[in-house]
Formats: structure tokens, C-alpha cells, sequence
């Protein structure tokens, strides 16, 4: 199997390009815009199984302040990388979010709940998705969730960096009780987008690390496996100053896996701690 992976200098691209080793054909943003179909047709390899397309304008507050880019990253260009795909005759997989729900459902949510997005994001996402089911029946949409890993390009910042780094300055944090999602670690991620790859599985699955938890559950935790302490202001997300509107529960379940009889990942918190070994010890 021959793979393209688009964004291969972000923290999955990173991570699957150690998975799929000789198999993995990376390209980072240097060597492709994919907002342009000129640019992608030109880097993308002639001989090509599958194209995994990481690459994404992911800063929520910043797509609701730029939609116009928004769009051209996550819808068109998710649409360029699939319709070039599908000429070359490869499959393509595209990085969703779990931004793409409300949030208002208690239960986590399956492959088949209805789309509801609340912010630029989740729109431009929710297009994406449309753009590649259009372009191509060879897809798999993986939606995830609040990712953490390490980046090819340089350490930069994640949601467990971010803490980590804040507690060792001894600055407080400000936390939101009321906001619960799946975070997930993108070693897991990326092994199991190659696992389902291998099982031919097609269409749309949600992939995240076993659990869920609150936003403040998540920053102890990180505290905790990292051996550091701060002090925590805990708010509301409606205290916080964000521009775009979030999802209060966005944690996603998996009865398509469960249906094809794939394990759960493991649990969130294991993520946490076995990336946190990585990248404090590298
Ligand atoms: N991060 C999360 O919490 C989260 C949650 C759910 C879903 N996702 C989705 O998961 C995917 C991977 O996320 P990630 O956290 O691994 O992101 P990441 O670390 O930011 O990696 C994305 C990579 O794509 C590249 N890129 C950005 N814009 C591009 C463009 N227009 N053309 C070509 N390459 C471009 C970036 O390069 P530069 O940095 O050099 O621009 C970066 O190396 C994304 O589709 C994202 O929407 C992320």
C-alpha cells in the first residue's frame, strides 16, 4: 500500500508517517497548498493508494474571524485532495471534528447523529465531509476529538502542552467545568486510521480514545501525570472569552467499530501519560 499523507509535518501527520513508515509518502505545507487544485494535483504522487489529508485551518476562534479561509482550507480544500484522489484512482481519508455536533445530546454521539455545527469550524468541516462523499465513494470521514502529539515541525502547542507549560511558568489556569469531549492521543489516532485502511473500511467513523471527560477532569489529569501543580480558576465556558461558540458535550461513541468488532482504543487517560513519557523524555 502506497499512502499520501497531506499535513505530514502536523502532530497526526507525524504520527501516521511512523506508522505507515516505508508505505508513507509525506507532504508537509511546504510542499503543498491544498486551498489550491494547481498545487495539490502537482504534489500528489501518480501511484497512490490512499490520500490521508490531515491538513486543516483548526483555530476555532480564528475561522470565525476568517471564513473565507476557513473554507478554503477545510471545504475546498478538502474537495481539491478528493477529487484529485479519485482521478489518480486512490481512496482518500479526511480529518473531521467532533465540532460538527451541538453538543446539546448527554450521549455521546455515534457515526449517524445529525450534524449540527455551531461555529465557522464546524461548517467548514460538515462541507468537507460533503465535498469528499461527493467526490469519491473510496472514503473514510474520521471524525476525532481535542488532539494531542507530537509535530514533526518543531515541539509546538497542544492541549497538554499548553498545561504543562502554563504550571511550569506557575501561571493559574482557567478552566471550564461544563465542557466534555473525547480527547485522544494521535499516536492511537494514527494506528488505528491504518487499522481500519487494512480492514477496508469505508465511509464515516468517529476515533477517539476510550471515555470521556470534563475540561477540568482533563487539566488535573495532565497535572497529575506530569507530576506539576497550579492553581485552577474553574468558569463556565460561557465566562471564557472565546469568539466561537463550542459544543458543552461533544464526546463521541463508535458503533460502527463496535459493529465490525474492533476493539475501544485505550482510555484518554493512558493517552495522556504514555505521550507525556514521550515527549518529556525526548
Ligand atoms: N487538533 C485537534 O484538537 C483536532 C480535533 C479534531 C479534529 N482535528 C482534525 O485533525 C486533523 C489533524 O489535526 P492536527 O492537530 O494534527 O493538526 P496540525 O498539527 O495543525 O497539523 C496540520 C498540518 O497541516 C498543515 N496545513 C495547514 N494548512 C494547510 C494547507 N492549507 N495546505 C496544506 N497543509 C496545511 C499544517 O502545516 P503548517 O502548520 O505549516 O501550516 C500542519 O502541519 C485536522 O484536519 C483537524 O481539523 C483536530
Amino acid at each position: 500500500m502506497r499512502v499520501a499523507v497531506i499535513g505530514a509535518g502536523g502532530m497526526l501527520g507525524t504520527d501516521l508517517m511512523a506508522v505507515l513508515g516505508a508505505e508513507g509518502v509525506g507532504l508537509t505545507h511546504a510542499d503543498v497548498e491544498v486551498a489550491s487544485r494547481e498545487s495539490v494535483e502537482a504534489a500528489l504522487p501518480a501511484e497512490v493508494d490512499w490520500v490521508i489529508n490531515t491538513a486543516a485551518f483548526h483555530d476555532v476562534d480564528g475561522c470565525e474571524a476568517d471564513p473565507r479561509r476557513a473554507f478554503e482550507v477545510n471545504a475546498l480544500g478538502a474537495l481539491n485532495v478528493a477529487a484529485t484522489a479519485a482521478a489518480r484512482g486512490a481512496g482518500v481519508v479526511f480529518l473531521s471534528t467532533d465540532y460538527v455536533f451541538d453538543g446539546a445530546d448527554p450521549v455521546p454521539y455515534g457515526e449517524d447523529a445529525a450534524v449540527a455545527p455551531l461555529n465557522v469550524y464546524g461548517v467548514s468541516k460538515v462541507a468537507g465531509e460533503l465535498a469528499v462523499r461527493a467526490a469519491t465513494p473510496r472514503h473514510l470521514v474520521v471524525r476525532s476529538a481535542y488532539l494531542f502529539g507530537k509535530r514533526r515541525s518543531g515541539k509546538g502547542w497542544n492541549v497538554v502542552s499548553g498545561v504543562v507549560e502554563r504550571a511550569r511558568r506557575g501561571e493559574p489556569l482557567t478552566v471550564a467545568t461544563d465542557l466534555v469531549f473525547s480527547p485522544t492521543y494521535t499516536a492511537d489516532l494514527a494506528r488505528r486510521i491504518v487499522m481500519l485502511l487494512g480492514h477496508k473500511v469505508t465511509g464515516t467513523v468517529h476515533v477517539t480514545n476510550a471515555g470521556a471527560c470534563t475540561r477540568l477532569e482533563f487539566t488535573r489529569a495532565v497535572l497529575e501525570e506530569a507530576g506539576l501543580d497550579a492553581a485552577i480558576k474553574q468558569v463556565s465556558a460561557a465566562e471564557l472569552p472565546w469568539r466561537a461558540r463550542r459544543p458543552l458535550r461533544s464526546a463521541l461513541a463508535s458503533p460502527l467499530q463496535e459493529r465490525l468488532g474492533l476493539p475501544p482504543l485505550p482510555g484518554w487517560r493512558d493517552g495522556v501519560r504514555r505521550y507525556l513519557k514521550e515527549e518529556l523524555t525526548s
